[in-house]
């Protein structure tokens, strides 16, 4: 019997995982110029840290965590996400000693949810966190720079959600009215939400049940009912956002799985991922460093879903890494001269293929369909002769003599965007 992959974990395969390192190397490259360093975290933790950091009663924690023991017993998690471990290490390795601490990662989570398009067991984020900055400046600075990197992947057809859920002041003040509200309808609610109503009333606004959603439509809201200080806070954000370019929607029922969040919250959703529509997330989490037993440092961060973003890009045409295809006809010095060509191109930074075993036209066409060459690049001797190449995109069908010394700025300036470091 052969063996398979376990459910929800997935083999990334070659020319997805070219899309992947396009992703991380945009990523890296945005990160730096906003002063982000790279931190590399475990992938296992201590139960504990992910139990009292993204709260007991959150459905990451209540039922999706891959815990086991080790061979000592002690308890250990394979890491559901990533800001747990960022906090752990800002805190054990005395990193508030220190200016603010501006790090990013990347990697594997995992998390035991029902696999579905754009949903896995285990799947890759890539996370920036700010620890030790208060300024609502901040928290816009970050979603800009996340902004401007889907900006950069020409990712289209994004949509930004914000909401503020308070600080430890006025969120237990909120939770209180809310608890009743849900309590006074509580025969209108699904199981999940009646058993929420006690240990954690917000997530029942979360709740995807469309008779839920009908249920606490007309509840409190908590943009209502945050303070002074986390409302200046809000509007400061909004303000800087829309300084920026930035259009969010408010979206005062959005309110995350995770509990460490406190004032802005916010996700980034795309076109055509069905459910699992939110392709990152983030907010500020104000408590969690000292909850973690560090001192009080206010802290905003996000994580990207890569294999979401990957779906999205895929669907859109201009995420393609354009492959050309080199056909050489003709003997060996129309092989030596098209070998020439291939290194220039591939010294230059484009992705070039050709074909060893030779054969006709029709034959090394044949091959670069298989391969999947945007565009062919003909090498023939009468090509030769006059000192041009013939072009010809795969796509249209189309086909153009191109002089030699013309070609890179030929294909770059339709192309400009695929080259390498662009
Ligand atoms: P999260 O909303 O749980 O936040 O996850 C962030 C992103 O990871 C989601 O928007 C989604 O794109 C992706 N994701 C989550 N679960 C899955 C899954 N099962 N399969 C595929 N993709 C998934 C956090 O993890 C926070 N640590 C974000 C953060 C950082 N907040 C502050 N700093």
């Amino acid at each position: 019997m052969t063996i398979t992959a376990i459910r929800g974990f997935n083999d990334i395969m070659p020319g997805e995982a070219d899309l992947w390192q396009r992703i991380e190397k945009k990523a890296r490259r945005t990160f730096r110029s906003y002063g982000f360093s790279e931190i590399r975290i475990p992938v296992v933790e201590r139960t504990e840290l992910f139990a009292r950091g993204i709260g007991e009663t959150t459905d990451i924690v209540e039922k999706e965590m891959y815990t086991f023991q080790d061979r000592r017993g002690d308890s250990l998690t394979l890491r559901p996400e990533g800001t747990a471990s960022v906090v752990r290490a800002y805190i054990e390795h005395k990193l508030y000693t220190r200016a603010t601490s501006k790090l990013y990662y990347l990697g594997p989570m995992f998390r035991y949810e029902r696999p579905q398009k754009g949903r896995y067991r285990q799947f890759y984020q890539i996370g920036a966190e700010v620890l030790g900055e208060a300024s609502p400046l901040l928290d816009a600075e970050v979603i800009e720079m996340l902004m401007l990197l889907f900006k950069r992947l020409e990712l289209k057809g994004t949509a930004l959600n914000i909401n503020s859920l308070g600080c430890g002041e006025c969120r237990p003040r909120y939770k209180k009215g809310l608890m009743e509200f849900l309590d006074s309808r509580r025969t209108a609610l699904c199981e999940n939400c009646q058993r929420r109503i006690d240990e954690n009333p917000l997530r029942a606004l979360d709740c995807k049940s469309a008779h839920c959603i009908e249920t606490t439509e007309d509840g409190p809201s908590i943009l209502d009912h945050i303070c002074d200080g986390c409302r200046v806070h809000f509007e400061a954000v909004r303000g800087h956002l829309a300084q920026s370019g930035v259009a969010p929607v408010v979206n005062p029922r959005m309110v995350r799985g995770l509990d460490y969040y406190s004032k802005t919250t916010f996700e980034i959703t795309g076109e055509g991922l069905g459910a699992q529509n939110t392709v990152a997330a983030g907010g500020r989490y104000d408590g969690l460093v000292k909850e973690l037993g560090g001192p009080e440092t206010p802290c905003f961060g996000f994580a990207i879903g890569v294999e979401r973003l990957a779906l999205l890009l895929n669907g859109q045409d201009s995420a393609k890494e354009p492959l050309f295809f080199v056909a050489l006809l003709g003997g060996d010095d129309i092989a030596e001269k098209g070998r020439g060509i291939v290194r220039s191109l591939r010294e230059s930074g484009f992705a070039v293929e050709r074909d060893f075993a030779g054969g006709g036209l029709k034959a090394q066409m044949k091959r670069a369909h298989k391969m999947g060459a945007s565009f062919v690049i003909i090498v023939g001797e009468d090509e030769v002769a006059r000192g041009v190449v013939a072009v010809k995109d795969m796509q249209t069908g189309t086909q153009r003599d191109i002089p030699l010394g013309e070609l890179e700025e030929a294909i770059s300036i339709g192309l400009s965007s695929h080259r390498e470091g662009a």
